[in-house]
């Protein structure tokens, strides 16, 4: 049975969705984030860990390993938008957008897949997003951090092949959390209409796509980025 996952950003949003549609799925699940979690849901281990800190990242997964006696899944959910004319935005707020997005989730990732090959077997889902095909003016650095995850992702999928372990992302539409707060009203339906099914995306929609990155059946499925909506 492959039931140990670590979910990164697990304090609130779709992250949070996640914890508790996997424990009541039967998974062993831990994760992270920066900021401590209110009243976790039993079962649940939180690690209060920055994805960009790798020493604490490397604590987090090695502590699940060992307690568990594996790490089977990693969703690298963890992420941070910047939503401003490209004009607008510093470059202090670029690099911490890649800091995040990026640089955080390779590190979590590399340190994650030592322990899966282990196992001979792992599953790693990374989080993309439709700002990115839809070229989505305002998010320059949001939309060019989750490319370079797609970049990643079909990379990192043929490297690691041979350890029996699959690499995926998923793209969601807009989804109604702190991300994408501060997003005016008319902008987000302008977004939406250039969707296939031009709705706000639900975590469970995200969950959807996870479930089926993750399950033994999908062993041949690796490299491939499933974006939500009709997004192309
Ligand atoms: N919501 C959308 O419309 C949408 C659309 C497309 C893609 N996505 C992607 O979906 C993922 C989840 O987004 P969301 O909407 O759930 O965002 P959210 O509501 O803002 O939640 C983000 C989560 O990540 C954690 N986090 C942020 N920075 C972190 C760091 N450096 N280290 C560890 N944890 C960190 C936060 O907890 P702490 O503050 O405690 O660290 C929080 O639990 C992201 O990758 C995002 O890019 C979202």
């Amino acid at each position: 049975m492959h039931d140990v996952m670590f979910i990164t950003g697990t304090r609130k949003g779709i992250g949070r969705f996640l914890v508790d549609h996997y424990l009541e799925r039967g998974y062993r699940v831990h994760g992270c984030s920066r900021g401590e979690m209110e009243d976790p849901p039993d079962g649940y281990t939180h690690h209060v860990a920055d994805v960009t800190d790798g020493a604490a990242m490397h604590r987090a997964l090695t502590g699940t390993a060992r307690s568990e006696g594996s790490l089977d899944i990693l969703v690298n959910n963890a992420g941070i938008a910047s939503m401003n004319h490209a004009l607008l935005t510093p470059a202090s707020t670029v690099r911490e957008v890649f800091s995040t997005n990026v640089f955080g989730l390779v590190q979590t990732s590399i340190d994650a897949a030592k322990i899966m090959t282990q196992h001979k077997w792992g599953r790693i889902v990374n989080f993309a997003t439709v700002a990115t095909p839809l070229r989505l003016e305002g998010e320059s650095a949001y939309a060019a951090s989750k490319a370079a995850v797609v970049s990643y992702t079909e990379i990192l999928a043929r490297e690691l092949a041979t350890f029996g372990i699959t690499v995926n992302a998923v793209g969601p539409t807009p989804v109604a959390t702190d991300l994408i707060r501060g997003v005016p009203a008319e902008k987000l339906s302008a977004l939406l209409s250039r969707q296939a099914i031009p709705r706000l995306g639900e975590p469970a929609d995200v969950a959807n796509v996870i479930d089926f990155f993750i399950a033994d059946a999908s062993a041949f499925v690796t490299g491939q980025t499933v974006y939500l909506g009709g997004v192309v």
